[in-house]
């Protein structure tokens, strides 16, 4: 079937096969690879995305389900001016190491502010749950969201 997305603001339209999901479509057909697989069966959070502003894990969504709608990946965050919050926060912070989790983890980060703008260091850890870190322990993860929203980071 022929999928049409507004990825990143510009439309990405493949014929590709019913059952493809929305993570491949992203990767192979967009060429967008900043979206990892950790697992393919809902349990990292390492292939987070926005779809229409909400995050989802693109790994249990079909491109077919996307067709017509807008995703936001990683590639997607930074403009011209500069890194957007979120990643400078995650840098600032050092809320990662290896960096398999980071986009996710910064996708997911992007919908709890629009939800939630101050968070308490509970409600990020309770946003975050669906995203796993094999490298970090989360307190510099915690951090960076803390500091993304605005908030004193407690050393
Ligand atoms: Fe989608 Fe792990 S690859 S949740
Ligand atoms: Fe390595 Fe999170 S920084 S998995």
């Amino acid at each position: 079937m022929r999928v049409s997305i507004e990825v990143n603001g510009a439309t990405v339209a493949e014929e590709v096969p019913d059952r493809t999901l929305l993570v491949h479509y992203l990767r192979d057909n967009a060429g967008l690879t900043g979206t990892n697989i950790g697992c393919d069966t809902t349990s990292c959070g390492a292939c987070t995305v926005l779809l229409d502003g909400e995050s989802v894990k693109s790994c249990t969504v079909l491109a077919a389900q996307a067709d017509g709608h807008e995703v936001t990946t990683v590639e997607g965050l930074a403009t011209d001016e500069g890194l957007h919050p979120v990643q400078r926060a995650f840098r600032a912070q050092h809320g990662l190491q290896c960096g398999f989790c980071t986009p996710g983890m910064m996708l997911a980060t992007v919908s709890l502010l629009q939800e939630n703008p101050k968070p308490s260091r509970g409600e990020v850890r309770a946003a975050l749950e669906g995203n796993l870190c094999r490298c970090t322990g989360y307190h510099n993860i915690v951090n960076a969201v803390i500091d993304a929203s605005g908030q004193e980071v407690a050393q």
